[in-house]
């Protein structure tokens, strides 16, 4: 039997040294390869950037939430990992104001943010991206992009229709926080390309380039990685480092490559049945038995 949820799980791990951009090895600061992780110690910035308090969501009889805490430190990557059903995206939609508690607190930044609408959380600066791609297929990526800022837009309608003064610059300055995106993510070959013509990995970047475009301060994301190979993984795995580190922006992250997991991840959260079973540092997590045990009674398919 495993002992720990380490190795053979095609382990992702993080090179300490050449995190700057454009590092020629395997395209970034991933690779394949199980070698022992940095995250060795405890990181914490201290603040508390987002709170989730005593949480508790049913669904008739089921038991999505059961008093679930935990909270995330500012500019740290948080993962929530967990088997199937356990609960992890029920969690981000309670954080997004999709759904809505029977019992407990979110708290963003010290704001009780609990019964916000989705949008309310948003303009607060909390962005998500989603288990499925949520784009507008039919328009460009740069469109796309625009369209995720169009909350950020300060100018009437009336302006608007009428194109002129403050509408203008406005347009200007979001058109350039685009561009920033794109350069950011990579994506300028495909700028003007209509989304739904684009390949899976590229349109899971783009969704997280939507996110990116509403100005977050924390970003949730909800399997970022999934159904990708391992080129685009560790794409992914490369640019979410660089909007924690160049972008200074708090992470909250749900994957199932649990190498992925181990590897860029400050602190984890497991869940199993709604409730936390362990929470701590990727080293102590993957040696945790009831981690293990939660895990192997689902089986390999989360593992793979
Ligand atoms: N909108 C919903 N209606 C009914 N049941 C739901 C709904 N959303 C989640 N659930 C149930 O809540 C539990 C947790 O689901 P979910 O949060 O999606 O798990 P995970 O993301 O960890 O796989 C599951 O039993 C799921 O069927
Ligand atoms: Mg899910």
């Amino acid at each position: 039997m495993r002992d720990d949820l380490s190795g053979g799980l095609g382990a992702l791990q993080r090179i300490p040294e050449g995190r700057n951009r454009g590092w020629p090895c395997t395209r970034g600061k991933v690779r394949l390869e199980s070698q022992g992780t940095q995250n060795m110690t405890e990181k914490t910035m201290g603040t508390v950037e987002l709170k989730v308090d005593n949480l508790d969501l049913s669904f008739g009889g089921i038991k999505a939430l059961d008093n679930l805490s935990f909270q995330v430190d500012k500019g740290l990557i948080v993962s929530i990992i967990g088997p199937n059903g356990a609960g992890k995206t029920s969690t981000l939609n309670c954080i997004n104001g999709f759904y809505r508690a029977q019992h407990g607190e979110i708290y963003f930044r010290g704001q009780r943010i609990t019964k916000l609408r989705p949008d309310s959380v948003a303009k607060l600066g909390i962005s998500r991206t989603f288990q499925n791609i949520q784009l507008y297929t039919g328009l460009t990526v740069v469109d796309n992009l625009m369209a995720a800022r169009h909350f950020l837009f300060k100018s009437t309608w009336l302006e608007g229709a009428l194109y002129y003064g403050r509408t203008h610059k406005e347009e200007v300055q979001h058109r350039w926080a685009v561009e920033q995106i794109i350069d950011f993510l990579e994506l300028e070959r495909w700028r003007k390309s209509v989304v739904g013509t684009l390949p899976y990995g590229i349109r899971k970047r783009i969704d997280l380039g939507r996110a990116l475009a509403q100005e977050p301060k924390l970003l949730l994301l909800d399997e970022p990685m999934a159904g990708m190979n391992v080129e685009e993984k560790e794409d992914m795995a490369r640019f979410i480092l660089d909007v924690q580190e160049e972008k200074g922006i708090t992470i909250v992250l749900i994957e199932h490559d649990m190498g992925v997991v181990m590897d860029i991840t400050d602190r984890i959260v497991v869940l199993d049945f709604g409730r936390k079973i362990a929470e701590g540092i990727p080293d102590t997590i993957k040696k945790d038995p009831v981690v293990i045990k939660a895990y192997l009674g689902e089986q390999a398919s989360t593992l793979a």
